[in-house]
């Protein structure tokens, strides 16, 4: 079985490293399509478009027998054209993790992490819409512009981007929010300093392990009964901080720098 895995930049790899731990016997192709990051700044055609060159360079290259979009923002923009233009292929999605932050919220009040793009788009807003009418919770959001940039410049452990988050939670911090939903596939790698801001006890939203979920689902439905080990090639587009991909995961093969475009018409 082959897998591919897409991103805007290594964020997605935190989607990789939930699948590593439960998927087993198939090869994962990862692309970073850094050239073109962030995403989540641009206009829902240009998400549109780099997603579908990269889903055509792994079909077309790789043979891949399912697609995780691990971007949220390329799921918004992107993931019904993405199934209609490869009904046979397995395409798995990354929403925000709304629906579970609802539920175990006790102060009523959460929070949404995520860049502009994913929050202004239609996908979002219909999901929000639905959940509100089963859940008496506020949500409080905030786009995050700039966050993507300073992460995949590995400025994690960085004044600034202390001072940009805190810029965002501190409104949080003062309407009680219990409970963060981390709406980007980067976030994750910065959920000391948001447990720093907000306190120890902040309940987190990732959506990594329902994707492997549903991931091992689909593929087994497929005929995927294969054990052992998973292979994992990381490819990208533009540059990359390698070291962060020892730091997101322990093992990965370097495929090298790819030229994805004009794939797709
Ligand atoms: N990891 C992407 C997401 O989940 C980041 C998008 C971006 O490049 O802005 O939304």
């Amino acid at each position: 079985m082959k897998v591919g895995v897409f991103d805007s930049g290594l964020g997605g790899l935190t989607i990789v490293d939930a699948i590593s731990k439960s998927f087993q016997g198939a090869q994962v192709f990862y692309i970073a399509d850094t050239l073109f990051a962030p995403y989540g700044e641009k206009s829902r055609e240009q998400i549109l478009k780099h997603s579908l060159d990269v889903a055509n360079y792994l079909i077309k290259t790789h043979e891949i027998d399912a697609l995780v979009v691990a971007c949220n923002t390329a799921t918004s923009a992107a993931i019904k054209t993405l199934r209609a233009s490869f009904p046979r292929l397995i395409v798995i999605g990354t929403e925000p993790g709304i629906k579970p932050a609802m539920q175990i919220t006790s102060s009523k009040n959460i929070g949404v992490l995520a860049t502009p793009a994913t929050l202004s788009g239609e996908k979002y807003q219909l999901l929000l819409n639905d959940l509100s009418k089963e859940h008496d919770v506020k949500v409080h959001e905030s786009a995050c512009a700039g966050l993507v940039n300073q992460i995949e410049n590995g400025r994690i452990e960085d004044k600034q981007t202390f001072k940009m988050l805190q810029k965002w939670l501190e409104p949080m911090k003062l309407n009680s929010v219990d409970t963060i939903v981390l709406g980007c596939t980067h976030y994750p790698l910065i959920s000391k300093i948001i447990k720093d801001i907000m306190g120890a006890e902040t309940m987190l939203i990732e959506t990594g392990s329902a994707i492997a979920k549903r991931l091992k689902i689909l593929s087994s439905q497929n005929g995927h009964t294969k054990q052992g080990s998973l292979e994992i090639t990381v490819f990208y587009t533009g540059e990359i901080k390698k070291d962060m991909i020892n730091m997101i995961l322990n093992r990965w093969t370097d495929g090298g720098k790819i030229e994805v475009r004009d794939t797709y018409e």
